[in-house]
């Protein structure tokens, strides 16, 4: 740390992060820290009410209510916090780092989390939106069925999440993706890292479903000696293979980053995923180097440095 190289500002995200990336890279260029670099990209697509996977306008569980989940990590003392099934208020990655921050806890959910939101004083907000509800309203006429179906909620949710076919899902114009989040990782001038993810979770979920992130060790991890890692796709894989720790701990044991990506894909692809279950992840070393992986093709990430080199990769 402290040689020009390593203090360069470096961040890495999910293709959907762009705009919190140009905020959040400001802030580090300026001597930010990444802590507060991925919180505000976070709160920017959170807030963005043309993003239907993540925060205000998320995609509803089975029932039609929105439910958040999110998690922060800060790379030099280890130091988390998530919180996961929230409804009635947005700027889920904000609650994550108080849990954080200012309780002696990791992750708080659902009402407890509503609850505690409501004592630091946080703004209660409507998550759902008429587009968000009308997708809803869709899904449920595209399976021939009806909200408040006799049949048992776990049924109506299998039937809603079911994958469509994968080349449906890469090709078909417009098509919401059920499946997304928003990761993203910084370096600061300092050299720390530190990690986000903010999600709605999987479209037409079973109410009280929690995916991968915000469970650190699946979706996101961050340790400032190896490095950090952070998922998108289906959360249940990453959950069954403890993607973001594995990738680190691979770095860890000497591998490269391209050979600790590579293994992390490895360990999901051993997973009987159906057809349309997917997982992408993004890394960043303490180096600075970035890449992206995933388990299908055409999956794409994006990184800049504060030096003004950026790129979709
Ligand atoms: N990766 C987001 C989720 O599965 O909820």
């Amino acid at each position: 740390m402290g040689d020009i190289a390593s203090s360069m500002p470096v961040m890495v995200a999910s293709e959907n992060g762009r705009r919190g990336m140009l905020a959040a890279m400001a802030l580090l260029r300026e001597g930010g820290s990444a802590l507060d670099a991925v919180e505000l990209a976070c709160r920017i697509v959170e807030d963005d009410p043309d993003d239907h996977s993540v925060g205000y306008s998320g995609l509803p569980n089975a029932l039609g209510e929105v439910e958040l989940d999110a998690s922060i990590m800060e790379g030099t003392m280890l130091r988390a916090g998530a919180v996961a099934a929230v409804q009635g208020y947005g700027r889920a990655i904000t609650l994550a780092r108080r849990v954080m921050e200012e309780t002696p806890h990791v992750l708080v959910v659902a009402r407890g989390a509503e609850r505690l939101a409501a004592e630091l004083g946080e703004t209660p907000q409507e998550q759902r939106t008429e587009e968000s509800l009308r997708r809803w309203r869709e899904r449920f006429a595209e399976r021939e069925l009806t909200p408040g179906d006799a049949e048992p909620l776990r049924s109506v949710a299998r039937a809603l999440t079911r994958p469509i076919n994968l080349q449906d899902k890469l090709h078909k114009a417009g098509r919401v993706d059920t499946l997304g989040t928003v990761n993203f990782i910084a370096r600061d001038r300092r050299g720390a890292l530190a990690s986000a993810v903010s999600t709605s979770g999987l479209g037409w979920k079973y109410p009280g479903r929690v995916g991968d992130s915000p469970l650190i060790g699946a979706g996101n991890y961050c340790d400032d000696r190896y490095g950090a890692a952070a998922c998108t796709g289906m959360g249940e894989l990453a959950i069954r293979v403890a993607t973001a720790r594995s990738l680190v701990l691979y770095l860890k044991f000497g591998m490269s980053l391209a050979a600790a990506g590579r293994e992390a894909l490895r360990d999901l692809l051993t997973l009987d995923a159906p057809d349309g279950q997917y997982m992408n992840i993004v890394a960043l070393t303490p180096a600075g180097e970035v890449a992206g992986f995933t388990t299908v093709p055409g999956k794409r990430y994006l990184y800049q440095r504060g030096d003004g080199r950026a790129s979709p990769g």
